[in-house]
Formats: C-alpha cells, structure tokens, sequence
C-alpha cells in the first residue's frame, strides 16, 4: 500500500505488457493492492500463468494472455480478450523489453531486429492498438512507458537498446500533445539500475560489474521495485491528471553523477582536498 490510499486506482483496468517479472511484475502487485484489476502479457505462457495465479492469491483479478508485442496481430487479440474479460482498458503500461550487452560491431542485423522489434516497434504498436480504440470510444486513459536513462545520453555497448528507448521517449513527448484533446495521458519512467532478473542476467552478469553498477550512484545502492512501483502508482492515477509527457527519472542520482565534469572530485579524500585547497585559493 506505501504511501497510498487503499483504493487509489479502484476499479482501473490496467494492461501491462512484461507484467509477469521484474519491474511490471512489481507494478502489478502495487496496482492490485490499490484497488485496480490487471491484464498481463508477454511471451512466455507458463511465466504469465505462475504470475496470475501468485498474484491473485487474495482474490484480485489477474488476467494473462500469451502475446509477442512485436507482433500486431497478436496485440490486437489481446487487447481483444483483454475488453472482452474487463469491458475495456483504463491504463496501458508498455513495460515489455529485451536488452543486452554488447559491443555495437558484434552485433547483427537480427540482433538490432530483436531490440528494436520488442522495445520500439512493440511499444509503438501497443499505443496504437489501444489508442485507436480508446478514441473511437472517446474514452479517456493514461499510457505508462518504461524508458530508461540512457535514452535521453545515450549509452555504449546497448545502443539497439538506447536507440529504441530514445524513440519511445519520442513516442511519448509527440503523443502527448497530438492526444491530449482525447484525453489521453502519456508520461514515463527513467529507472535506474534496479536488480531484476531479466535485466542482471544479460546486463549485470558478474558480481563485479554489478558491484560497478552499484558504485555509479550516488545514493550508494541500487533502486527496490517497489519504489518504482509507488512512482508508477501515483503516475497512473487521478491525482497526476495534469502530468502529460513527462519523463520521471528515479536512479538515485546516477545519470547526473555520470554527467557532472567535476563528479570525478567524489573519490578526492579530505587530505587531498587540504592540498588542494592550498593550490586553488586566490593569491595563494
Ligand atoms: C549478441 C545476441 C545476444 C547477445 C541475442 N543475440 N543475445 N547478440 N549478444 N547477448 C542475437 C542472436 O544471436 C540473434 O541474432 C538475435 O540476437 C536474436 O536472438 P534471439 O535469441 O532469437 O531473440 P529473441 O528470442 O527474440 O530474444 C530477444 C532478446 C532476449 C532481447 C535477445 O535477451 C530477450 O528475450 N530478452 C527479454 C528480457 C530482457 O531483455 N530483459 C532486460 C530488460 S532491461 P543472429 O544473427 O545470431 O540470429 C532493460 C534496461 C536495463 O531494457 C537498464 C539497466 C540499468
Ligand atoms: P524483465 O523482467 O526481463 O522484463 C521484461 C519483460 O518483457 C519480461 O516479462 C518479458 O517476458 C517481456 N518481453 C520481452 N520480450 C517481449 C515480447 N516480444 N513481447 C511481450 N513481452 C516481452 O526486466 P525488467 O528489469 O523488469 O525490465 C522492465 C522494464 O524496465 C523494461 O522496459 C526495461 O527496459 C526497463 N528498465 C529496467 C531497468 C533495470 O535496471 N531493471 C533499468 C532501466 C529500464 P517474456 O520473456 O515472457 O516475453
């Protein structure tokens, strides 16, 4: 529950692609706890029915169906079964992603293809499928799409990745203005690092390179799901009604500890600082 009244998003239909692990799973449990009813979807039909069935333990309707979103026609049946089961759909969170690291020159055509396919042409297809709908019916809604950081900078050795969060950053912004008179919301989420399986698996795969990861921000650790979950919460209610097109970074610093020129001074201990004090004074 967290910060939030009990019934926050009652009776909100809530789609989220991805919502069987790591961050939509976490998004899901928060926005069933607060009153809304949850449609997930993915490609993995096993993965989705262990979520639902977990996830609806206390009676809270948990919808899946099976869906590749790189694939229109299997969007359009889900968003089929998914009104079919609730009467239609409130929110869409496009959370469905495939990322992994690399150098760029290694990668092939398919590789970029499957980034790309999953995280820019599914978001984009998604939002278009449940946007269509929702203005032929004039019924208002709110998309939530999962971005990263390092779609605004950029970011070696995951560019499909980097490229294609840049294009939903992009999705966002546009849609938020040319979509607003049917009043449908758009706002996103820049997450940091948060350890979630999918994402440690194919990004963070050594403890060193986690332990890196966890150095790079200043707040000192990584980020829990739940409190992306609490942001997502309060994004997709009625309280953020007048937030549209805005991108919330949560990463506990990390994207402006990389920015900063001075960042670096971080590691300077307080003798060296003495030093250096001495050096930099005026007339000194
Ligand atoms: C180089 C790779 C590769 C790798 C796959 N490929 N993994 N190339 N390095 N590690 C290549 C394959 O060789 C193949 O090309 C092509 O990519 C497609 O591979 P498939 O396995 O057939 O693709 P598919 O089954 O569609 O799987 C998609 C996937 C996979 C993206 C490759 O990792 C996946 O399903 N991911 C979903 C979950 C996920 O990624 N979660 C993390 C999200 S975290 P060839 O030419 O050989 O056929 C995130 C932000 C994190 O997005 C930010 C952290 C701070
Ligand atoms: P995750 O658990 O691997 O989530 C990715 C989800 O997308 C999985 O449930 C996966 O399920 C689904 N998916 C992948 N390809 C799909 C497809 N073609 N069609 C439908 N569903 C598909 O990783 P996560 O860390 O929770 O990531 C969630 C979101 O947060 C992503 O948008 C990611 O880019 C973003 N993010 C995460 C971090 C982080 O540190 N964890 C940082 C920045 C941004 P199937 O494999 O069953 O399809």
């Amino acid at each position: 529950m967290g910060p939030f009244a009990a019934n926050l998003l009652q009776d909100k239909v809530v789609l989220i692609t991805g919502g069987a692990t790591g961050l939509g799973r976490a998004m899901g449990e928060q926005f069933l706890r607060l009153g809304a009813k949850l449609a997930i979807a993915s490609r993995r039909e096993e993965v989705l029915k262990q979520a639902a069935e977990e996830m609806g333990d206390d009676g809270h309707e948990v919808f899946f169906q099976s869906c590749d979103v790189s694939d229109p026609a299997q969007i359009a049946a889900l968003v089929d079964a998914v009104e079919e089961r609730f009467g239609q759909i409130d929110v869409l969170v496009n959370n469905a992603a495939g990322n992994f690291i690399s150098p760029t020159e290694r990668l092939s055509p398919r590789a970029v293809d499957a980034v790309l396919g999953i995280v820019l042409h599914g978001t984009f297809y998604t939002t278009l499928e449940v946007g269509k709908r929702w203005i032929a019916k004039g019924h208002p809604g709110t998309m939530l799409n999962i971005a990263t950081t390092y779609a605004s900078s950029g970011s070696a050795f995951v560019v499909p990745s980097a490229a294609a969060k840049a294009g939903v950053l992009a999705l966002t912004r546009s849609l938020a203005v040319e979509w607003a008179r049917h009043g449908i919301r758009q706002v996103a989420i820049a997450p940091g690092p948060f350890p979630t399986e999918g994402a440690w698996t194919r990004l963070s795969p050594t403890p060193e390179l986690e332990e890196k990861m966890r150095r790079r921000v200043p707040l000192g650790r990584v980020g829990a799901p739940e409190e992306l979950a609490h942001l997502a919460a309060y994004l997709i209610s009625d309280y953020a009604g007048y937030l549209n097109g805005e991108v919330v970074t949560i990463d506990g610093g990390e994207w402006l500890r990389g920015a900063g020129q001075f960042n670096d001074l971080l590691d300077v201990t307080d003798e060296q600082w003495d030093a250096l004090a001495a050096l930099t004074r005026k007339g000194k």
